[in-house]
């Protein structure tokens, strides 16, 4: 096994997790189950950590009706509010958000080749932000589309920490028909293409469930990996 001796946490070869093989959800919606191994989620925790420490605090964001989100999130590279990106947290503190990580963007080309299967595909996708959410046992997250990117390019999603239920959806409504799908710790999730604009969200956190050696012994992280489409 060689790994090119750069990045030794994300080589490229899948973990042995025995469910592990992607699932075609809808059209153009994968779901790798054990994708990341224990190491990675561990060390991908700790950088949650330093993250949270700022410039740009986790924050629950607030909706326009004037309710903050259950969810907390901290955004790199570019800042996300309902409903646009900024390169400051004009709503938090002002400050500019951490810049996307290297290592994420070859992460995240190892995950859209993981769904697609399309060496092409995957080291043309440049996701330049991150919205890492935090949700605690009771967070939830209501049926929405993820349109506040410029692109149609994918959605990469990394889940850390306690399962939850996933309703993924369809682009024409909030309501049926819909799949809801547990995301465990360690999970991929990829929507693009057909799926890119479907209504999906989190219906329940299911307490407890976080994996020993996952790094986060209570709660859930969730990384979505984006392409804006802005510079
Ligand atoms: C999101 O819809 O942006 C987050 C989904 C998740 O937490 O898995
Ligand atoms: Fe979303």
């Amino acid at each position: 096994m060689s790994s090119g001796g750069t990045e030794p946490l994300f080589p490229l070869e899948l973990p042995d997790a025995s469910d592990a093989g992607p699932r075609e959800i809808a059209p153009g919606a994968i779901h790798v189950p054990g994708w990341l191994s224990l190491e990675q989620q561990r060390w991908i925790a700790a950088r949650f950590g330093e993250w949270t420490r700022g410039p740009v605090p986790l924050r629950a964001a607030v909706l326009p009706g004037g309710h903050p989100m259950s969810v907390r999130t901290v955004c790199l590279g570019w800042h996300w509010q309902p409903y646009r990106y900024t390169r400051e947290a004009f709503d938090v503190n002002g400050e500019r958000v951490l810049d996307f990580p290297e290592w994420m963007l070859r992460l995240g080309r190892k995950a859209l080749f993981e769904a697609y299967g399309d060496p092409v595909e995957a080291a043309d996708f440049a996701p330049d932000t991150a919205l890492v959410n935090f949700y605690d046992g009771a967070a939830k997250m209501g049926m929405h589309q993820d349109k506040d990117e410029k692109s149609r390019a994918p959605v990469v999603s990394l889940s850390i920490g306690d399962s939850c239920i996933f309703r993924f959806g369809n682009t024409h409504t909030r309501t049926k028909p819909y799949t809801d799908v547990e995301l465990s710790s360690g999970d991929l999730f990829v929507f693009g293409g057909a799926s890119r604009f479907a209504y999906h969200g989190i219906t329940k956190v299911l307490p407890g469930t976080s994996p020993k050696g996952c790094g986060l012994p209570g709660g859930r992280i969730n990384i979505t990996m984006r392409v804006t489409g802005m510079s």
